[in-house]
């Protein structure tokens, strides 16, 4: 099937988050703008999943509804055939998000005042699970090495060997960064980990989104030692753009850490579920929508490619670190001379471009956009244009 990956669909008063910013900022309909920012896709929804949802509303009732054997199934399937992972459904928890998930696995396996690793500059609601939860964040920042970003794992030894911390949340691929960890770097620091008693919370929602020639290796799927001591946190909401749907899967295959999860997430919920439309949309999405993920790829990748010879044809000044997953490119604007304000500023109200501003992300993003480029190729090159006319001098 041919699917579409050109048409734009304005999301105005819709409550959507990154063209709800845009439109503060005095875009409006009349113009040919989309937003560069928040991880979602702009790409209309695959029809199977459309269909899916519509047979559901057609034949059913909305009701309570839990995971269904075949839902369950069609995940571990999914994860069998893409990422050659032989995952159990009884391993799978139910969450609204993943943000959800490793917030209550910070509450689930540290106490307060305990340590907390990320490899930063990192998706900003990481710092919040553990600041908000009165836990102690450990630094172990990433090293630019101006291609891609890698794990400092000297510091890294350093800084597990402290007793005092207790859990890794590693964002696997990396967002903002775009690196896809080679399965060497995931042998080092899960054996950092063993052997520092550090649980790991390995954050695989952008497991899918992987540019050729990487490949992408779930943490669990390492060693059965590996996966007695983590926390794979998945979902299809990247992968198909359904972030609204809400239905996340989480899995804990040691059955110990995974009744530790358990009791924080009936704390408040006492019979853990998801949304039934979300459950239809996510298991349309895992038996029949491969070739829709392979076609938005491929968009994807084109838009990057664009991308990158543009600014080393015309702003060689900007460095861009190599896409090895994700949709979300992550470009290094500091040649351009102005600081991390003065470039948020010009690229809002010159180049009426709206990226996710690289400081969110923690003071190494200072000066760097992330630009989301997930969306007709038509877009890129608009705004190509744009960024061309507002930095030419
Ligand atoms: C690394 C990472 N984790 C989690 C999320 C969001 O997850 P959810 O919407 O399921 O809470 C995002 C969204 O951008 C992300 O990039």
């Amino acid at each position: 099937m041919k699917y579409d990956f050109e048409t734009v669909i304005k999301r105005y008063n819709t409550g959507s988050f990154k063209w709800d910013e845009m439109a503060a900022h005095g875009v409006n309909e009349s113009q040919d703008i989309i937003p560069f920012s928040v991880a979602d896709m702009e790409f209309v929804t695959a029809p199977e999943i459309v269909e899916a949802i519509k047979h559901e509303l057609d034949t059913s009732i909305l009701g309570y509804s839990a995971p269904t054997e075949k839902y369950l199934a069609a995940v571990c399937e999914w994860f069998k055939t893409r990422h050659g992972w032989d995952a159990k459904p009884e391993w799978i928890l139910p969450s609204h998000g993943v943000v959800d998930a490793f917030f209550m696995a910070v509450r689930a396996f540290t106490d307060e005042g305990e340590g907390v690793i990320l490899n930063t500059p990192v998706y900003y609601p990481m710092y919040s699970a553990i600041k908000n939860q009165n836990r102690k964040l450990i630094d172990n920042p990433l090293i630019n090495t101006g291609k891609r970003y890698e794990i400092d794992f000297e510091d890294l030894e350093r800084k597990a060997a402290d007793p005092d911390t207790k859990l890794l949340i590693l964002c696997s691929p990396h967002n903002p960064c775009g690196r896809v960890w080679t399965r060497d770097e995931l042998i080092k620091t899960g054996e950092i980990c063993l052997k520092n008693d550090i649980i790991i919370v390995s954050d695989e929602i952008h497991c899918d989104l992987i540019m050729s020639g990487h490949k992408h290796t779930v943490f669990a799927s390492i060693s059965k030692e590996f996966a007695d001591n983590c926390v794979v946190c998945t979902a299809p909401s990247k992968t198909f753009n359904i972030a609204g749907l809400q239905t996340s899967n989480i899995f804990i295959p040691n059955p110990k850490l995974r009744e530790k999860f358990l009791s924080v997430l009936t704390l408040s919920n006492p019979h853990p579920k998801c949304n039934i439309l979300g459950y239809r949309a996510a298991e349309a999405a895992y038996k029949n929508c491969a070739s829709w993920l392979d076609g938005a790829l491929k968009v994807i990748e084109e838009n990057k490619n664009l991308i990158v010879n543009f600014m080393a044809r015309e702003f060689p000044c900007v460095k861009i670190s190599e896409l090895e997953g994700t949709y979300l490119l992550w470009l290094d604007l500091r040649g351009l001379g102005l600081n991390y304000k003065e470039l948020e500023h010009r690229n809002h109200e010159q180049a009426k471009l709206f990226f996710d501003e690289g400081y969110v992300f923690g003071s190494q993003g200072e000066g760097f956009e992330r630009w989301n480029l997930a969306c007709p190729t038509r877009c890129i090159k608009d705004a190509l244009e744009r960024f061309k006319t507002a930095y030419r001098n």
